[in-house]
């Protein structure tokens, strides 16, 4: 049924940072699954829908760069609800299992709740519905949290750097206080979201002292606490290998604590995390060690932009033109055809591995790499 090899015919042009792919010769009428140069399956689909966001984390979207002249997209650049959702659709035909909506903030995103229900009723070609869900920053949640799980959301993710009020509001940099997401996860909670992923981006002299108490205070609640490594994704964020406070001096942070931790096995290929237990209870964490121990060997994730450009590392410097498909008037029918061969294309030639390579490419490469907020962590 599925096409095992898809003859890359096309030759690519670059121009500022975008890769625009021709129509292919020989369009791939049924996907099957894809794998990229180094074996790696496609699975998992992050779609950035907002590049703006009301935090200004110093690790993210640092004040001094991302000020009120900043220039972000315009509402005709971002792709419509019905661009994704046909975008996803032609993704899941190529082996994509998980969605994650992200942003900048994506509950920014006006009726963001609309697009979560078209997205819950695309299905696997086993008839499955997707793993679909959202990483926010938690402002509006309280809000929010209802609508979301009513529309189909699945799961959930709130970032959360800090519970000392004083120190998240140095993190957030917008004086936004840490009470409000705490409401926001007990709405989201209420609102059916059983176990929420808490992401802690830990920098080392910033918040590391937060450490200890974010792993007492989700002790007790069903939420999986998850330590970030500081990583250098973009080019505004300063980063210096200095600030990063690695998963293993975290564990040991934990254990001095009185908070020994025990191993627990992978659940899924490519994840990442590596997930523990607390040694006296049931209560999940992660670490997301990206500095110390690379994850890209089975790395199965491909990010499309607001703007409908997919990349195929977090890392990248270039991303590949999509939109330019989705909105040609002259495909007709063969359209989605055109666009399945061109992603097909796209995960063939992809080798990317930057933290696998990021001491030495650090040192070689000086090229511009997109910002997070762009495409979403
Ligand atoms: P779950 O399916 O809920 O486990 O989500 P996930 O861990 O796949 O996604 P999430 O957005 O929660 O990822 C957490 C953090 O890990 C992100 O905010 C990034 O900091 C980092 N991260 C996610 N994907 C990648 C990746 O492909 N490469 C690297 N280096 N870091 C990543
Ligand atoms: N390092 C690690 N994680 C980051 N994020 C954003 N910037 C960074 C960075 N420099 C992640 C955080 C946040 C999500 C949106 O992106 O986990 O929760
Ligand atoms: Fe916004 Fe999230 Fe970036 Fe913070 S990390 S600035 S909340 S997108
Ligand atoms: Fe995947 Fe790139 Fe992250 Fe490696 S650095 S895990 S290849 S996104």
């Amino acid at each position: 049924m599925s096409e095992k090899f898809i003859p890359i015919k096309a030759i690519s042009a670059t121009s500022n940072g975008i890769r625009h792919w021709p129509a292919p010769d020989n369009i791939v009428t049924s996907a099957g699954e894809s794998r990229d140069r180094l074996q790696r399956p496609l699975r998992d689909l992050r779609i950035s829908v907002t590049d703006r966001c009301n935090f200004r984390c110093t690790y993210c979207m640092p004040k001094e760069v991302f000020t009120k002249d900043y220039p972000y997209l315009s509402h005709s650049e971002l792709l419509s609800f019905e661009e994704i959702t046909r975008s996803a659709s032609i993704f899941v035909q190529h082996g994509v299992r998980k969605i994650r909506l992200t942003g900048g903030e994506p509950l920014l995103r006006k009726n963001i709740e609309d697009l979560i229900a078209m997205l819950a009723a695309l299905r696997t070609p086993e008839g499955e519905a997707l793993d679909l869900t959202l990483t926010t920053n938690g402002s509006l949640l309280r809000k929010k949290a209802q609508a979301l799980r009513a529309a189909g959301l699945t799961r959930l993710t709130v970032s959360l750097d800090a519970l000392d009020d004083k120190i998240f509001k140095q993190m957030n940099d917008v004086d936004f206080p840490v009470s409000d997401v705490l409401d926001g996860i007990h709405a989201a909670n209420q609102a059916g979201f059983e176990k929420i992923k808490i992401n802690m981006v830990v920098k080392k002299g910033v918040n590391e002292q937060e450490v200890v108490s974010m792993a007492r205070h989700f002790k007790s609640t069903p939420h999986i606490l998850r330590f970030i490594e500081f990583m250098d994704v973009g080019d505004s964020n300063a980063w210096q290998a200095q600030e990063v406070l690695r998963s293993d001096e975290i564990i040991r942070l934990l254990e001095a604590a009185g908070m020994p931790l025990i191993q627990l096995p992978a659940q899924q290929l490519g994840e990442t995390a590596q997930r523990y237990q607390h040694r006296d209870c049931s209560a999940e964490l992660g670490f997301i060690s990206s500095v110390s121990h690379a994850f890209c060997r089975d790395c199965n994730r491909a990010r499309l932009s607001t703007q409908g450009m997919l990349y195929t590392c977090l890392f990248a410097s270039e991303g590949h033109d999509l939109r330019e498909h989705l909105r040609a008037p002259s495909y007709g029918a063969d359209s989605d055809a055109i666009i399945s061969t061109i992603i097909g294309q796209i995960w063939q030639t992809r080798d990317d591995r930057y933290s696998e390579l990021r001491d030495q490419a650090r040192q070689t490469e000086h090229r511009k790499k997109i910002e997070m907020s762009y495409i979403g962590g």
